[in-house]
């Protein structure tokens, strides 16, 4: 079903960004309360961060850093892209800063920075590792002819009609038994091969990033946390059962598996044609996408930027790369263990499985003496120092690059969350503002968009502190 109550994507979709309230300083208190030692030791590295750091309070943008609103906004819900921003985070910014040249972002995801880009009419450049990102975030951004629009007509046409085959479809993806009822999977390796036949190159993208859209829908998994979970394996009071697979599969999905995929795969190219058609807004600038690791970003172009937004990996362990791993097999990006895991070590420093033999130049007192205050004997992975140090050299290296390319009065804004590890909080924000102060930049403001919550083993050793677990946008001027 098309949803024709939604808004039209138009950059005036904006927040009031003049009307904050200042933060104050938190740890005045710091040695009034009952604080454990790591504690005490972790306030003090705080509050040599936060000197002079201009923190403001923006609940009104808690909505706007996660994918909440995103679903309902038109292009941006082609492709649940959870790990997104909303597109009126981004016109915020625009809008505040009045930004008119070159938008950059180092880590494009589905394209959001660039989605307001355009429609702001401005010129604009992404990047990104997983080529299940750039593929979603060119099709939700490049300019549709008549003719193309008369082929989407036709494709969906042909989909319509087309009737289930007898033929067997292989796949690499070891798996995909587990994690896909057979007669779903064969629909959709039919459907894929009838989108691969598709001679028009945008249409066949546009149709290919729809059908990755809908696997999730029709799968056995769910991405949820940090990975994909069962959803026959389900929670209750006397902890977690499986449901037998079949069972499971005969109560979830329609009797005609194929046409349920078809139906699936119909109602959400539907939707696209609707936005192409309706609510798609300008592509006069016609962004420029590439995909590579954002390290090298230099290599792909050298034109100045003005305004960089953008929402790295978080230092919380969570993976790209296994979040979409379903998809990135099932549609043929990876045919391999080798070639998943040399994806993997293209990626941000940000996980257990994206940390190389790389020299960390980095340094900084302060996180080593947040490091140096982990249990060692309880963090999950012996790997995760060299995580979070590999983090903010990456960061580092980034930042220094942006600052190069940056034109001078430019901006950086950087969406980030905090994360904690055994009761220690790494406050990526300040670090991050820390690092851009010493490479040249001047911080404009930390706003904080809302607080975050943490496991339940370490919520209570993180009480006293749990106002540094937030998110939060840290804008940095040239
Ligand atoms: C938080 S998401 C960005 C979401 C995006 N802002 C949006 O609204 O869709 C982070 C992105 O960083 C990408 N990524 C991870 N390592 C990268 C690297 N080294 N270079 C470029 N992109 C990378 C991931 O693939 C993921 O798409």
């Amino acid at each position: 079903m098309i949803d024709k109550g939604i808004a039209v994507v138009e950059a005036k979709d904006i927040i009031d960004l003049n009307n904050l309230v200042l933060e104050p300083i938190e740890n005045y208190q710091l040695f009034s309360q009952d604080y454990s030692e790591i504690q005490k030791k972790q306030s003090i590295c705080f509050n040599n961060l936060e000197k002079g750091l201009p923190i403001v309070f923006a609940h009104s943008l808690a909505n706007q850093v996660n994918f909440q609103n995103a679903i309902q906004t038109p292009i941006q819900r082609w492709f649940p892209y959870r790990e997104g921003y909303s597109i009126k985070l981004v016109n915020t910014f625009i809008d505040k800063y009045k930004v008119t040249g070159n938008v950059f972002d180092p880590f494009s995801g589905s394209g959001t920075t660039l989605l307001s880009a355009r429609t702001n009419n401005l010129n604009s450049f992404g990047i990104d590792v997983n080529p299940i990102s750039t593929l979603i975030s060119k099709a939700s951004n490049c300019r549709y002819s008549d003719k193309d629009k008369i082929d989407i007509k036709k494709g969906i046409q042909k989909i319509r009609k087309t009737s289930k085959s007898n033929e067997q479809y292989e796949t690499q993806f070891n798996l995909a038994e587990k994690v896909f009822n057979n007669a779903i999977l064969q629909a959709l390796l039919q459907f894929k091969h009838e989108i691969f036949t598709i001679r028009n190159k945008k249409v066949k993208d546009l149709f290919f990033s729809s059908w990755l859209s809908i696997i999730e829908k029709v799968s056995n998994v769910k991405k949820e946390g940090n990975g994909i979970k069962y959803k026959n394996r389900k929670r209750t009071k006397s902890g977690y059962i499986t449901i037998d697979k079949e069972i499971w599969e005969n109560d979830t999905f329609p009797e005609n598996r194929f046409e349920f995929v078809k139906s699936q795969l119909l109602s959400s190219l539907e939707v696209i044609y609707a936005d192409i058609k309706d609510n798609y807004g300008f592509v006069e600038k016609e962004p420029k996408i590439f995909r590579g690791s954002c390290l090298d970003f230099d290599e792909y172009f050298n034109d100045e930027i003005h305004f960089t937004f953008y929402s790295p990996p978080y230092c919380n362990c969570f993976d790209y790369f296994e979040i979409h791993k379903v998809e990135l097999w099932l549609g043929d990006f990876v045919n391999s263990k080798e070639d998943l895991r040399s994806l993997r070590n293209t990626g941000f420093r940000s996980n257990t499985n994206s940390v190389k033999d790389k020299i960390i130049e980095y340094t900084n007192e302060n996180l080593e003496s947040l490091i140096s205050y982990f249990n060692l004997d309880r963090l999950w992975s012996k790997k995760i120092p060299s995580v979070v140090r590999g983090y903010f050299d990456d960061t580092n290296t980034l930042l220094i690059k942006l600052y190069d390319q940056t034109k001078k009065g430019g901006l950086v804004g950087i969406v980030v969350g905090n994360s904690a590890y055994t009761g220690v909080i790494i406050p990526t924000d300040m670090l991050i503002a820390e690092m851009a102060r010493n490479i040249g930049f001047t911080v404009e403001k930390i706003y904080i968009t809302r607080h975050l919550t943490t496991s339940s083993q370490q919520k209570k050793e993180l009480e006293p502190l749990k106002s540094y677990l937030r998110e939060s946008v840290v804008l940095l001027k040239k």
